[in-house]
């Protein structure tokens, strides 16, 4: 009785994660198309809509990563007091931080077991591909945040990351907020050959990389806005395994 408790227990978190997925990328997709602050020519949100249809299309499995990420980057930038046009010019960029991706060839996107140190140089240079991109659209002024954002989301706080191994504040701080929603939604999203997190398990991940990977700034704005946002499931997660920290 109390197995079929559990697995029906587990199927109903399993659909509560899929509709808040679908939620998650309806709300994205309606703060590109509110350009009632952000002063921009449909043009340019057609484009970013194309670019990311594009990257989505040479990966099934994560698609939606992109627009999960950006929410989370404008939920976090709204928690830290950002103004709502800076807000929303972030959630553009956001949405573009992986276009280098579309330089990487499928044998290493692709793949389903880990990388050989050959292939991950090769996912490594994303972060580079994706920044020659962007820093060549116009204006050249309203891209360097999303230039920025697509060549350092990988940096971590101790100088472990990549591209450049950048340190702390050396790290542009818009690609510290980046960070933070892109090694989320990584970590909570089901895959073919593994399944995700549970949100609440993500969070509790984020917080135990405070000060080394992650800006501790960023970090407490996260929790903070997961936790309202997450109400149900960290209640029940708390209940099972106790407080996330
Ligand atoms: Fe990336």
């Amino acid at each position: 009785m109390s197995i079929e408790n559990d697995k029906l227990l587990e199927r109903i978190e399993q659909l509560e994660k899929r509709n808040r997925e679908l939620e998650l990328l309806l709300a994205s997709a309606s703060v590109l198309s509110r350009t009632d602050l952000v002063q921009e020519e449909p043009f340019s949100v057609s484009l970013i809509q194309s670019l990311v249809l594009a990257l989505d299309s040479r990966d099934p499995y994560t698609a939606g990563h992109s627009s999960r990420v950006a929410l989370y980057s404008l939920w976090i930038a709204r928690k830290l007091g950002m103004s709502e046009e800076e807000c929303r010019q972030f959630h553009r960029a956001a949405l573009m931080h992986d276009i280098g991706k579309i330089g990487v060839p499928d044998r290493v996107l692709l793949k389903e077991e880990s990388l050989t140190d050959e292939e991950f140089q090769v996912m490594i240079s994303h972060t580079t591909i994706g920044a020659r991109i962007l820093s060549k659209l116009e204006p050249e002024s309203r891209m360097v945040q999303a230039t920025e954002v697509a060549k350092y989301h990988h940096e971590k706080m101790d100088g472990s990351g990549y591209p450049e191994g950048l340190l702390g504040e050396a790290i542009p701080f818009f690609a510290r907020i980046a960070a933070v929603a892109d090694a989320f939604d990584a970590m909570t999203t089901d895959r073919p050959y593994a399944k995700g997190r549970s949100y609440a398990d993500g969070v509790k991940e984020i917080i135990r990389c405070r000060g080394t990977h992650f800006d501790p700034v960023v970090v407490d704005a996260f929790e903070a806005v997961m936790r309202e946002r997450l109400g149900r499931e960290f209640d029940r997660y708390v209940m099972k395994h106790g407080d996330l920290v």
